[in-house]
C-alpha cells in the first residue's frame, strides 16, 4: 500500500502545506531530498508535502537535488504530483497575483542534471511536459488562468531586459527558475505533473524602474500562500484517477536502465 498518492511540491514561500502530518525521512540512490516529506490527508487523499528549496530555503533553484526529490516521493507511492511556483510575467496576458497553469515548457537551464537516464537509449516523450489531466483539475478552480508556455532560466540571478524582451517577442507568457528539470524527471518517474505557476511580478522586460527584485517575489508570494493552498486542496478533491493515464504508460515495453521505485 503507497504511504501517499498525491504529492505538492512547495516553492519559494510555500514551505508547509499539512495541518497534521507524519514525517518520513528518505534517503535515495541520488542523496538526500531538500527535506523530510510531511504526510497527511487532503481532500481523502494521501498527500506528502516536500518543500523544494528546504525549509529555511536553502537550496537555490540551481542547487536543488531535484532527481533525488522526485525519486523520494515516487518511493512514497506518489503518482500525482502538483507544483507550484513563483514566476515572473513575460506579457499582457498575465499580470501579478494571476496563477497560471501553463501547458508548455522551455528549458533554458545550462547546469542540471537533466535526467535519470545515464545509459542505454531511453528519450520520453515530452512534447505535452504537463499531465493534461492533473492540469485540468487545478484549472478547474475558479480564479485560475489556464494554458501559455513557462521559460525555466537557470538562475539564480534574474534576467537582463533584453534576455526578458526575447522571451517575451518568443510568445512565452511566463518565466521561473524550477520547472526544468522537475517536470521531465516526474515523467521519467512515469508520474503525472502539473505546474501551478502563482504570477509574482512583471519580468525585467516589462518592469518600469529597477526591474524585479527579490523582496517583491516574497512579499507577493507571502500574501497569496492561504489562497494558494485553498485553490491546491480543491484541485486535489477533484483529480482523476491516474491509472492508464499517458505520464505513466510511456515506458511500458521499454526496459529502463534506472529504477523508477
Ligand atoms: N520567479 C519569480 N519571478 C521570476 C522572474 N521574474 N524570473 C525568474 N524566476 C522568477
Amino acid at each position: 500500500m503507497s504511504i501517499a498518492d498525491v504529492a505538492v511540491i512547495g516553492g519559494t514561500g510555500f514551505y508547509s502545506f499539512l495541518a497534521d502530518y507524519d514525517e518520513r525521512t528518505v534517503d535515495t540512490p541520488y542523496g538526500a531530498p531538500s527535506a523530510p516529506i510531511a504526510v497527511g490527508e487532503v481532500g481523502g487523499r494521501r498527500v506528502a508535502f516536500l518543500p523544494r528549496h528546504g525549509r529555511q530555503h536553502e537550496f537555490p533553484p540551481h542547487a536543488i537535488p531535484y532527481r533525488a526529490n522526485l525519486w523520494a516521493l515516487r518511493s512514497l507511492g506518489v503518482r500525482q504530483v502538483l507544483a507550484p511556483c513563483a514566476v515572473g510575467g513575460l506579457g499582457d496576458t498575465v499580470a501579478p497575483g494571476d496563477v497560471v497553469v501553463p501547458d508548455q515548457l522551455v528549458d533554458r537551464t545550462y547546469r542540471r542534471t537533466p535526467s535519470y537516464v545515464e545509459q542505454g537509449a531511453i528519450h520520453l516523450p515530452f512534447s505535452d511536459p504537463y499531465c493534461a489531466g492533473v492540469s485540468a483539475a487545478v484549472a478547474a478552480g475558479e480564479d485560475v488562468k489556464a494554458g501559455g508556455a513557462m521559460v525555466v532560466i537557470e538562475g539564480p540571478r534574474f534576467s537582463t531586459r533584453a534576455e526578458s524582451r526575447h522571451f517575451a517577442g518568443e510568445g512565452w507568457s511566463l518565466i521561473n527558475m524550477t520547472g526544468a528539470p522537475e517536470a521531465a524527471l516526474a515523467r521519467e518517474m512515469r508520474m503525472c505533473y502539473a505546474a501551478i505557476a502563482l504570477v509574482t511580478d512583471m519580468d525585467a522586460g516589462a518592469e518600469a524602474g529597477d526591474g524585479v527584485s527579490q523582496e517583491e517575489v516574497f512579499q507577493l508570494f507571502r500574501a497569496n500562500l492561504d489562497r494558494l493552498s485553498g485553490l491546491l486542496s480543491r484541485a486535489i478533491s477533484r483529480l482523476p484517477d491516474p491509472d492508464g493515464c499517458a505520464c505513466s504508460t510511456w515506458a511500458d515495453g521499454i526496459a529502463l536502465t534506472y529504477e523508477v521505485p
